[in-house]
């Protein structure tokens, strides 16, 4: 009897394992696939927070995280502790997600130990290499490595072909962040949830707006007007609160407070698990982010986004009138945020029909190309 085809997951940050979890479980349920999860842990806390809501545990934990880390002393334990641990497992195939330090450097240790990679969400560019800062990077870089090239649109396949990838890696499957929120909303079900961290009844009668920010590319000034901004926009909208679950990242812990504490309006919480941070989505009359996950997750829940950046890699929710760049001064987003927040016309023309991302079954298209091919 030929022995079930090994595939190891990689996988460090919260929306790594987000977007993973998904294919994970669908990986798991195939009898003629084996999954084994190795998380290098480049998040502690943010990723045990999702593992535990998808009921998963790591077979393997590389507990790499430091306090404050830098980028080259990351990736380089990412990269010698994953290699040790594929060349004595020797999986049929690794599959690595999206544009953090985990996705590139365990796809090199990958192809340093001659094992087939699969990048899921690969083909997203802005062609700019400063912004996503140092993402854009990781991803132009993984990709050529790849046997399987992922892409979650049309448009990614197209910078894939661009770039030269041969047209028999490319698949488009949807972004596996919608199979991972409809995954979470099941989950969560329909009554409304409590939010750790914030006073029950304290949302009620008022409009929420979610906010969320960690881009490396942000930190200093540009992090400093994001945050003047949400302070200008809660003195202007005297019926609105402001929820900032803020990331763990001291450069952003530390402005954040200090910027946005002391607000009777502005409520600065620890990073949500997951449901929770669904509830808190589908509560909201306006998300305002940089979060790459959270561009993809809004149209599913029919919320417009304002994006704290000056470009994208996911520019369909734009294009679809969806969300709208910002970018990081603050006059611009409060602006835009106060016209959202009074013309309800404008507003209603940002509500989303369809997910442009993806529809809830990525995760399968996957397990059949993998099927497939291995
Ligand atoms: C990383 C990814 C980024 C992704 C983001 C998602 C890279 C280079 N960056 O950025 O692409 O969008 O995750 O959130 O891969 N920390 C904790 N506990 C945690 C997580 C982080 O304390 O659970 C703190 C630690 O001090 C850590 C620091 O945050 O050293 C930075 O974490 P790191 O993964 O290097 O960068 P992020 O900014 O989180
Ligand atoms: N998220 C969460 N709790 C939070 C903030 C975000 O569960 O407090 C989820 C969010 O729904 C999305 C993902 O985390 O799926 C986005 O992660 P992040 O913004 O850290 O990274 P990015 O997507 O920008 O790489």
């Amino acid at each position: 009897m030929s022995r079930r085809k090994r595939i190891v997951f990689s996988m460090g940050t919260r929306p790594e394992a987000i977007k993973m979890a998904p294919v994970y479980l669908a990986v798991k349920a195939s009898p003629d696939l084996e999954a084994i999860l190795l998380s290098t842990a480049q998040h502690r806390q943010l990723l045990d927070q999702v593992l535990s809501v998808f009921g998963i545990q790591p077979d393997v934990d590389l507990n790499l995280m430091s306090p404050n880390q830098g980028l080259s002393e990351i990736s380089a334990k990412i990269l010698t502790e994953t290699q040790k641990v594929l060349s004595s497992l020797k999986p049929d195939a690794i599959l690595v997600h999206g544009d953090t330090a985990t996705c590139l450097f365990s796809a090199l240790a990958a192809f340093y130990e001659r094992i087939p990679i699969g990048h899921v969400e690969a083909g997203l560019r802005t062609y700019d290499f400063d912004a996503p800062w140092p993402e854009e990077m990781n991803r132009r870089l993984a990709d050529p490595i790849c046997r399987w090239c992922f892409a979650p649109t049309e448009r990614a396949r197209q910078n894939l072909l661009r770039e030269g990838i041969s047209e028999q890696h490319i698949y488009i499957t949807g972004n596996t962040a919608v199979d991972g929120l409809f995954l979470g909303l099941e989950k969560l079900g329909s009554q409304p949830a409590a939010i750790p961290g914030l006073e029950p009844g304290c949302l009620d009668g008022k409009r929420l707006i979610l906010v969320t920010g960690h881009r490396r590319e942000s930190f200093g000034v540009q992090m400093e007007q994001i945050c003047r901004a949400f302070r200008q926009i809660i003195d202007d909208n005297p019926d609105c609160v402001l929820v900032y679950p803020v990331h763990l990242n001291p450069h952003v812990q530390r402005p954040v407070r200090q910027l946005l504490g002391g607000n009777s309006r502005i409520f600065l919480i620890e990073p949500v698990e997951y449901l929770p941070f669904i509830e808190l989505m589908r509560r909201s009359a306006l998300i305002i982010t940089d979060s790459g996950g959270i561009q993809e997750e809004a149209p599913s829940l029919q919320k417009p986004v304002l994006i704290t950046r000056r470009t994208t890699e996911r520019p369909e929710a734009v294009e679809h009138g969806l969300a709208q760049i910002v970018g990081t001064q603050t006059e611009a987003i409060v602006s835009r945020a106060n016209r959202l927040l009074t013309d309800a016309s404008e507003y209603q023309q940002m509500i989303a029909t369809q997910n442009p991302f993806g529809d809830g079954h990525a995760s399968q298209r996957i397990v059949d190309i993998l099927r497939d091919t291995l």
